[in-house]
């Protein structure tokens, strides 16, 4: 059985969970999804990150210590992951006690090899970043993702030797073309890598006169970690690093989930630290763009964060989770609107799926006494809509082996066409009327009744919550447990005469245009 380890990004608890952190978490989601039912031992972790002058910050104009933030904000992305229904198999928090005393660890093992130094450094500081910046960064003399001023500090500090390892890294990043992805941001890396006057090495401790909120310096008690070395090394502690069971098959597939803003830390800093330890580098670096709303990115310091909550209280997660997913083209921005969403849950799932899910179960209650029935003897159009089927399953193991699930899903609605175009040319609310058709309405009926099957199925990764209810009322409930399950959705002819089915509601009910503020 291989194993699969997927992460998310730790989320910075100075912000409710909103669209951008969503977005994230529900391609991960959908990845890890994707490879329990592929069969493959998966691990799936998110959480949060905790440390740092950002939520010390906020903290301090709160009026609240940083571990009361940490503990309320923490707790509102988990309890937000678990109504949405995420399938995480670890939430870590940089506060965790195996968390600390993995980056105390590491650090001391990096210091007695020699590879931390301490000197005075002068330079322009981004608390939003948490980081010092380059002149790359700056427009204007703001920081150009946080648009506010970076400050000017000189400070003495401890200093990561990331510079020397910047030609073994291009070498790695050209020798192992997926390892980041899509190619734009591989591109980006090696930019950022030829540009060295830009990156040097890296200042990894606060000197605790200025920031107290943070793991100390194992050998050094006067500083505190900075805090981008501190939330990297939470994929090594959600692992299992150093003597977990499991850990060195999953660090040996580990795939990253991240957006564009933290390319660099994951990029550059991430493979260097890894090197330093003696471990291989991940395998994968999955990189998506933002979702924009009217053109800017979605943040809390910006104002136009969309909550996931909300969404799901208007239109249900399904719905939701779907746009996201349908309507991000991998490694590009995105623009979310409610009108967009509303047209592609129109089309997509109340006419398309909606429509082929109500027809197929209410002609098989009234035709077929609510049971699945014997398939007759088949034509052309039947074996046309078996062939679909492998051939729809293909393209979403392709399409998902590159995370490019707009395309997966595509592959998937494809075949939901093919099979409602079946049902117009058979038409078997016509036939049904005629004399001596009963044998060709039941091989018409379980032929959508099999397709369905075993498109539920394919959705499963997508829509879990839908795929679940669409094979309880084929009378097939507890179909998703096991392992390898996509296979099934591949093996025609697996739907048993007899089977009971049930009609129910209609399962994505059309949406109405939201309603304009200048109507
Ligand atoms: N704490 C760091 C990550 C440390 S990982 C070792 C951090 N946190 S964050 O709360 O700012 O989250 C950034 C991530 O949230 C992005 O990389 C992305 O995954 C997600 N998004 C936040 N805003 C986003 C958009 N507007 N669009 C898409 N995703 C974005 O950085």
């Amino acid at each position: 059985m291989s194993s699969c380890y997927i992460t998310t990004p730790i989320y910075y608890v100075n912000a409710e969970p909103h669209i951008g952190h969503t977005y994230t978490t529900v391609l991960a989601d959908t990845i890890a999804r994707y490879h329990r039912l592929t069969g493959d031992e998966t691990f799936f972790l998110t959480g949060t990150d905790e440390h740092g002058e950002k939520i010390a910050e906020v903290a301090a104009q709160r009026g609240v210590s940083p571990q009361e933030i940490s503990d309320q904000n923490s707790d509102a992305f988990r309890s937000t992951w678990d109504r949405l229904g995420f399938s995480y198999d670890r939430f870590i928090r940089t506060t965790d006690p195996d968390h600390v005393e993995t980056v105390q660890r590491i650090l001391q093992q990096v210091h007695d090899a020699g590879d931390i130094y301490f000197k005075e450094y002068d330079g322009l500081y981004c608390v939003g970043c948490e980081r010092f910046l380059t002149e790359r960064d700056i427009e204007d003399g703001l920081c150009k993702d946080h648009e506010r001023a970076p400050e000017q500090r000189v400070e003495s500090n401890y200093f990561f030797k990331m510079s020397e390892h910047f030609e073994w890294l291009a070498g790695h990043i050209e020798a192992n073309p997926d390892f980041i992805r899509p190619e734009r941001y591989k591109n980006e890396a090696l930019a950022m890598l030829r540009d060295e006057s830009g990156l040097g090495d890296l200042c990894i401790s606060r000197p605790k006169e200025r920031l107290e909120w943070g793991i100390e310096l194992p050998f050094d008690a006067n500083y505190v970690c900075y805090v981008w070395f501190d939330a990297l090394i939470n994929y090594l502690t959600g692992a299992g690093y150093p003597d977990g069971p499991k850990f060195s098959e999953r660090w040996a597939s580990a795939q990253h989930f991240v957006a564009k803003d933290i390319l660099k830390p994951h990029a550059i800093f991430w493979p260097i630290m890894l090197r330093a330890i003696g471990l291989e580098p991940y395998r994968h670096l999955n990189v998506h763009g933002y979702w924009n709303v009217d053109a800017r990115k979605v943040s809390k310091s910006l104002g136009n964060m969309i909550s996931p909550l909300a969404m799901q209280e208007q239109y249900g997660f399904e719905a939701f989770r779907f746009f996201l997913l349908r309507d991000m083209v991998f490694g590009l921005d995105s623009n979310f609107s409610e009108e967009a969403l509303v047209a592609r849950v129109n089309s997509d799932l109340a006419n398309n799926l909606g429509n082929l899910v109500s027809r197929t179960l209410n002609m098989t209650a009234r035709y077929a006494g609510a049971c699945v029935p014997a398939c007759g003897p088949t034509d052309v159009l039947e074996d046309e809509v078996a062939a679909a089927v492998p051939v729809a399953a293909g393209k979403v193991a392709q399409h998902m082996q590159r995370c490019e699930i707009h395309r997966a899903l595509e592959a998937i609605f494809e075949l939901v066409d093919v099979v409602n175009r079946y049902l117009e040319q058979r038409a078997p609310w016509k036939a049904a009327k005629q004399e001596g058709t009963e044998q060709l309405v039941a091989t018409t009926l379980y032929t959508s009744c099999e397709a369905l099957r075993c498109i539920a199925l394919l959705l499963a990764p997508f829509l879990p919550a839908t795929s679940a209810t669409i094979l309880e009322r084929l009378g097939l409930a507890g179909a998703l447990d096991g392992a390898h399950i996509l296979d099934d959705a591949c093996a025609w002819g697996r739907s048993k005469a007899g089977t009971p089915t049930t009609k129910g509601a209609a399962l994505f009910p059309r949406l109405d245009p939201p309603a304009r503020e200048d109507a």
